[in-house]
């Protein structure tokens, strides 16, 4: 009997213009994002997803594994997220088959890194090929989108990505604003020791409205956006680092100003930011980013890259570092996991 199988690799993306807050509730619904966003391919974050629809299965199932631990069955949580998405897919197609899912990340579980941008990117670009879907990079990005992991709709194409915000669901995804060979860029992952709660960014999408400074970064970003386009455009380091640290610090603004604060730093993060500062004066380059959680991307030309994961790893709260540079989009590939 007929099986239908596919396999795909696909980068995390750290955000330089962060995917922050819905306008509304049927934005909520559909994922379409108050504001543009931009972001690179991390080339040593990667998700390995084997997809396969098979009469042989007499149920769904869906197995996870992490850089250097056993695969276990996902989480009730995880499972429930990852299905929903498949079978949704799976409903535009002919195929009415049980699935069996087995995904491999290249890095710890306790990266903090988001591993839902890889991993719903490399989901269903394995599910679309293997339900024979032929969709070219704008559907894919549009289908990611859909899981509900927003922004791993940009870890789509390849090297930088620009997702565009519209009220329409068809005219909203990523594109590809320069390749991963554009610029030569490092951002080192800075793991904090950090026992602290996780806040999902799903609250944070939530909440954001409620602060009362929302409207002004709304208003702020087009000019910051056009900012950061310029300097990717030029390759103007210096000009691009203050603006990612700018933004970072907004997007934080608005967690710690909503209704309840959010607070996603803990006391290591401001450790490597007023490291960073110090190094700088000194003439060594490097630029903080932060996402929903306390763990730092650290943005560096690739010169650079050694001396300053060095210098990171020996600070007090650093646990780990995982250094990247920009890299491929989600592709499909020839080696199944099963
Ligand atoms: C801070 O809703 O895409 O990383 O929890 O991974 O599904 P997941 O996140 P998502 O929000 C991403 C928020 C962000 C900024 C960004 O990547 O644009």
């Amino acid at each position: 009997m007929k099986t239908y199988k596919a396999t795909a690799i696909s980068p995390a993306n750290i955000a330089f213009i962060k995917y922050w807050g819905w306008k509304n509730e049927n934005d909520k619904a559909l994922i379409l994002p108050a504001n543009d966003s931009i972001s690179m391919n991390l080339s040593n974050c990667l998700t390995t997803t084997t997809v396969e629809f098979s009469p042989h299965f007499t149920s769904d199932s869906v197995k996870i594994a992490f850089f250097g631990q056993e695969k276990r069955e996902a989480t009730e949580k995880q499972r429930e997220k990852v299905l929903h998405h498949v079978n949704r897919l799976k409903k535009t197609g002919d195929i009415t088959l049980p699935v069996k899912i087995v995904s491999h990340n290249s890095f710890p579980s306790d990266a903090g890194i988001a591993s839902s941008a890889s991993a719903f990117s490399a989901l269903t670009a394995a599910t679309a090929h293997a339900l024979g879907f032929a969709w070219d990079t704008k559907k894919l990005s549009i289908e990611t989108r859909l899981s509900g992991s927003g922004s791993a709709c940009r870890s789509i194409v390849d090297g930088f990505a620009y997702w565009q915000k519209d009220t329409n669901s068809e005219n909203c995804y990523a594109y590809q604003l320069k390749d991963e060979t554009w610029w030569d860029l490092a951002d080192i992952v800075v793991v904090l020791d950090s026992h602290s709660k996780k806040i999902s960014s799903l609250d944070g999408h939530q909440l954001a409205t409620t602060s009362p400074y929302y409207q002004v970064r709304l208003q702020e970003l087009p000019a910051r956006i056009k900012k950061i386009k310029q300097a990717v455009e030029g390759k103007d380091f210096t000009r691009f680092g203050t603006l990612i640290e700018q933004e970072a610090i907004s997007m934080h603004a608005i967690c710690m100003t909503s209704q309840p604060p959010l607070f996603y730093w803990n006391h290591g993060t401001l450790e490597v930011i007023l490291a960073l500062q110090q190094w700088r004066k000194t003439g060594l380059m490097g630029y903080f980013t932060i996402d929903a959680g306390p763990n730092l991307h650290i943005i560096c030309q690739k010169k650079d890259a050694n001396i300053l994961n060095q210098r990171l790893q020996a600070l007090n709260n650093v646990s780990f570092t995982i250094v990247n540079t920009p890299c491929k989009g989600t592709r499909i590939i020839d080696n199944h996991l099963f």
